[in-house]
């Protein structure tokens, strides 16, 4: 096992009826910026839930945040947040929303020329403003680390920064929330929560029994509830369920100790920036490319997820491998995700295009990092 150091310092309040909670968590705070996305937390009552718990507090409304959070809006945030004099950030919403929080919290006393250093991790960090949560849609486990990933469309880009200083204070995680979900975001969530765990499972194997076990763990309630929440996402249990699985997929714990394999969301977040296409439904095209262009690499954790996650004992390696990949791709086109990027509505040269940014950038991904340019095209084309 590798050496590690964890920590996680932020308050999980979940449950039904659990909003209310927001009126103890914040004593104290004397003008609060109530964050919010595009409109949904005021169709399926979550809004008014949270206004009610504010009743007694300062606070001011910035509604509006899109998926894929955009750097303009957060520094729009920034400036509003420095003229209010706000002393905490409130996320009401999806990653998305929460992302932004965690970003205008470090650019509220950055002090350096240019905030957008931040995401290019050359801007230090000393102070944040502190973040609290409303979590409406299971996906990221932003709720519970100290990632963020931002957006900024006048550049084509989405970069991505994380800093224990934005870890949130607190994350409320009522399961009813997600009820007003499309079977769409239900999906999304679902594979964005199941790509989080193999990408800190799916790697070399060096002797981490408990670790693999957690991580199978969250993949195989993902298998077992994931298709339950498509077909009613609001049967209170089973959302439950799946909330929590996406909060462990990506709070840390599983990545303790093990080689990590983040080659998969760093192509998603070029073909967002891109061709603007959800994140989730970016992940389910590469990560099976991935596996098989890897296969050697990968091979011991590969016939592990295939005995342990799918039952497949027989055959020699290859078939094996061939099958758990299969086995993967038929769960998320189960869910209504396609897993081909020709299936996507984009240009042909799109593999080239997004090799040309990464080799641009100088990025070498993976947990050997040897993917570079010309590997990124084979894995979406998927070649040998
Ligand atoms: O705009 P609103 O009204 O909030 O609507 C959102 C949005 O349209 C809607 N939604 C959220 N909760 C809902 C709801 N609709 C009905 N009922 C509800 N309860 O869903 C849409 C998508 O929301 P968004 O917040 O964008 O989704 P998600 O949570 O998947 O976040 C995606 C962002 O997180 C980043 C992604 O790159 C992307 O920018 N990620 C952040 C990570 C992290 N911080 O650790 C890790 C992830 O890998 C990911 O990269
Ligand atoms: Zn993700």
């Amino acid at each position: 096992m590798k050496n590690f150091q964890y920590y996680n310092p932020v308050k999980i309040v979940f449950g039904k009826n659990t909003i209310k909670e927001i009126s103890k968590l914040l004593k104290g705070r004397k003008k609060i910026l109530f964050l919010y996305g595009t409109g949904s937390i005021k169709k399926n009552g979550v809004y008014d839930q949270v206004k009610e718990a504010l009743k007694n507090f300062i606070f001011i409304e910035y509604g509006g945040i899109q998926a894929n959070p955009d750097y303009t809006d957060c520094m729009n945030c920034v400036l509003l947040a420095e003229k209010e004099n706000v002393d905490f950030i409130l996320s009401v919403g999806g990653g998305s929303v929460l992302d932004a929080a965690k970003f205008i919290a470090a650019a509220y006393y950055f002090k350096g020329d240019d905030p957008w250093d931040i995401l290019k991790g050359r801007g230090k960090i000393d102070k944040a403003l502190p973040v609290g949560s409303v979590l409406t849609l299971p996906a990221t486990g932003s709720e519970m680390n100290s990632n963020s990933v931002i957006s900024r469309r006048e550049i084509g880009e989405k970069l991505a920064f994380s800093h224990p200083l934005v870890f949130p204070e607190f994350s409320i995680l009522d399961p009813e929330t997600t009820f007003s979900l499309s079977k769409h975001q239900v999906a999304n969530g679902i594979v964005d929560s199941f790509i989080h765990v193999l990408e800190q499972y799916m790697t070399t194997d060096i002797g981490t029994p408990l670790q693999d076990r957690q991580a199978e763990a969250v993949l195989l309630t993902l298998i077992e509830e994931g298709p339950k929440a498509i077909l009613n996402n609001k049967d209170y249990a089973v959302q439950a369920n799946i909330m929590w699985c996406s909060t462990n997929a990506l709070n840390g714990i599983l990545g303790c100790g093990v080689d990590q394999d983040w080659a998969t969301h760093g192509i998603g977040h070029e073909m967002t920036a891109l061709y603007g296409i959800d994140h989730a439904r970016t992940l389910a095209v590469i990560m099976p490319g991935l596996l098989s262009f890897l296969r050697k690499q990968k091979e011991e954790k590969l016939l592990q997820y295939g005995e342990r996650i799918w039952g497949i004992s027989m055959g020699d390696s290859n078939v094996r491998i061939d099958e758990a990949i299969a086995r993967t791709c038929l769960f998320f086109e189960s869910l209504g995700i396609d897993t081909r990027y020709t299936d996507l509505d984009i240009e042909e040269d799109a593999p080239e295009k997004i090799a040309a940014r990464i080799d641009a950038r100088r990025d070498v991904l993976g947990e050997k990092r040897n993917i570079r340019g010309p590997e990124v095209i084979k894995i979406l084309r998927n070649l040998k």
